[in-house]
């Protein structure tokens, strides 16, 4: 039997690194998250430094360019989030494909030319999208000096995160409210993964390709 794949997603601010953990240990889960391999993290690859030093603002790039790097950067941990499934292992992650199409649309790039990258990527077997408004997320500690970190970009990226879950099959995206206890959100997450159905199948499905 393979294992769950679990993305967490949500605005800056929302809480995820915290669930994610919390998730992890309680799955016994391997926690991964996107971006990866950056500088600020133990690991870095030539495509995670880029990332890097746009998000800190030492660099500028093409929309369009940072959207394929930040999905390259997934499709250069595909293999390993593969082996570790098939392994059985249980995987969090703190991030995924939404992301990068929420925050490239918030910027003005096409929907479906957002999605187009990231078509095949493993899919995950659920999304978890901590919801909290874009008011309460700013309240929490401010916003630092990283690109995206403004209250008119993350009212964009919640608009855009509400698009994808429009488009996602039912059961695939289950939105759990942030504005709870970090005890009562980890309860809530925690339900969501022990209700799914074990994997139908050994092999993860493509994402996006219906
Ligand atoms: P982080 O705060 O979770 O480390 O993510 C860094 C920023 O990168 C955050 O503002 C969201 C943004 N982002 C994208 O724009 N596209 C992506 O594909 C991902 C994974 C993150
Ligand atoms: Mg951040």
């Amino acid at each position: 039997m393979r294992g769950l794949f679990v993305v967490v997603e949500g605005l800056d601010r929302a809480g995820k690194s915290t669930q994610v953990s919390r998730l992890a240990s309680a799955l016994d889960a391997k926690a991964i998250k996107f971006p990866g391999n950056i500088p600020r993290e133990d690991r870095t690859t030539a495509i995670g430094k880029m990332i890097d030093s746009y998000l800190v603002q030492q660099s500028e790039l093409d929309d369009r360019a940072i959207h394929l790097l930040f999905s390259a950067n997934r499709w250069e941990a595909r293999q390993g989030i593969v082996t570790c499934l098939e392994s059985g292992k249980n995987i969090v992650c703190d991030r995924y494909a939404f992301s990068g199409i929420a925050y490239s649309c918030a910027k003005g790039l096409s929907y479906q030319w957002c999605k187009a990258p990231d078509v095949g990527l493993p899919e995950p077997d659920v999304t978890i999208f901590l919801d909290l408004s874009v008011e309460e997320a700013s309240r929490r500690g401010g916003y630092g000096e990283e690109r995206y970190e403004s209250v008119s970009m993350q009212s964009k990226v919640r608009e855009a995160f509400a698009q994808i879950r429009k488009d996602m099959p039912q059961g695939k995206w289950v939105v759990v409210d942030a504005g709870k206890s970090v005890d009562e959100v980890a309860a809530e997450c925690e339900s969501v993964v022990r209700s799914l159905a074990k994997p139908s199948s050994a092999s993860l499905a493509p994402l996006f390709a219906q």
